[in-house]
């Protein structure tokens, strides 16, 4: 089957196309536009990131078809009565997204239904003003194509998209044992959560305030280095190692907590750990050297408490593999550190697949298949928790 999937649950604009058949996938395409505009603000604007998926949905899903290979110009200009109140039911799928009404209608007088089976899309969690964007679009199209819609939870897509390897040119998914801890870290969310098997879920640990993707970011912040703030830490955090390990770096003052890291639960808290960077470095000379070495900290805290809480949660629910996923997956550190667990096997996306992306949600779609609704029976749930 073909699946179009759309992502809008944060400040990513994600749509991809994947091909399933017989336990082997196709990605004909994977296209994210990922909003720059809240580089300016240092964090995600819940109404601003609306409005920037309202405007990328049409570019995005048309560079997706394309490159997948399923646009083709029809020129059907709609126009009979029919079709005006087909217009009519479109409008009002589409009344409170600004603007998308105008360019949906003029995508598809210009192009054809496309050969897809199913359109996935993420309801929940995320921020529901842009969750409701890529929902009432994925309507949209499902009404007017014809075509059903598979909801899909953005968590089991982090999970799932691991299921993908992009090192086996045969599209074979990746063989994955279960039970299996999923460590999922994000700017929403940190949460280790006991996969039974496919579909069956059981959250046995999360963060009780922040994530630590948004600790990443609210220290970059602190720190004035700009949004997001992961990727940022990761390469100031990048250079320190280096100079550490070639014997150059001698300044280690910087101290920072690993909070509940001796708790007996598989809990974490990281608002804590962002305090803390706002005390270390209140009065102090921002210098490019102290900024590094509170990156440095900073991303060894957060990696020494989630290593530890995945390894006891791994040993105590008896997984046979720890899954990553989410943003901060994408950290080399992280990855590395992890890498050299031994005992359990451990797999994480392809860099790129870490951050949000339409891809973990087609593939979710696939393995929800059986799921999939009409488009008048798919709600968003901003609070969607896994289970
Ligand atoms: O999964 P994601 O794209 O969106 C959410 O669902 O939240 O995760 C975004 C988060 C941001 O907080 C960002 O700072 C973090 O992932 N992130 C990273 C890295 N790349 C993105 N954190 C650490 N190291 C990175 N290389
Ligand atoms: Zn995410």
């Amino acid at each position: 089957m073909k699946i179009l999937a759309i992502e809008t649950s944060c400040d990513d604009t994600g749509i991809a196309i994947l091909e399933a058949k017989d336990g082997k996938f196709t990605v004909l395409s994977n296209i994210v536009s990922s909003q720059t505009i809240h580089q300016n603000y240092g964090g995600v604007f819940p109404i601003m990131a609306k409005r920037e998926h309202q405007r990328n949905l049409v570019p995005v899903l048309e560079q997706a078809l394309k490159q997948a290979k399923l646009l083709e110009i029809q020129n059907a200009k709609i126009k009979d009565q029919n079709d005006n109140s087909k217009l009519k039911i479109l409008e009002e799928i589409l009344e409170k997204e600004a603007g998308l009404y105008e360019s949906v209608k003029g995508f598809l007088e210009t192009y054809g239904k496309p050969d897809v089976d199913a359109i996935a899309v993420t309801h929940g969690p995320g921020l529901e003003p842009c969750l409701y964007v890529g929902v009432n679009f994925a309507k949209a199209l499902s009404y007017v194509w014809d075509i059903p819609v598979i909801p899909v939870n953005h968590i089991e897509g982090h999970i799932l998209v691991n299921f993908l390897d992009p090192s086996n040119s045969s599209g074979q998914a990746t063989k994955i044992e279960f039970p299996a801890m999923s460590l999922i870290v994000s700017g929403g969310h940190t949460q280790l959560i006991l996969v039974k098997e496919i579909g069956d879920y059981e959250i046995v640990g999360e963060t009780l305030d922040d994530a630590a993707g948004e600790c990443f970011d609210k220290a970059t912040r602190i720190l004035g280095l700009g949004y997001p703030g992961g990727p940022i830490i990761s390469t100031i955090a990048s250079d320190v190692q280096r100079l550490r390990d070639d014997g150059r770096w001698t300044s280690d003052t910087v101290k920072l907590p690993r909070p509940m890291i001796h708790a007996k639960n598989y809990d974490f808290s990281f608002s804590g750990l962002k305090t803390a960077v706002l005390y270390e470095t209140q009065g102090k000379e921002l210098t490019k050297e102290y900024v590094a070495q509170v990156c440095f900290e900073v991303q060894e805290a957060i990696i020494e408490v989630l290593l530890k809480k995945t390894l006891a949660a791994a040993k105590n629910y008896n997984a046979k593999t720890i899954i990553i996923g989410g943003g901060v997956s994408a950290n080399q550190k992280l990855r590395e550190t992890f890498s050299e667990i031994t005992d359990v096997k451990v797999i994480f996306p392809d860099a790129k697949l870490s951050t949000d992306n339409g891809l973990m949600i087609a593939v979710a779609g696939y393995f929800n298949e059986n799921k999939k609704v009409a488009w008048q029976n798919v709600s968003v749930q901003a609070n969607l928790r896994i289970k």
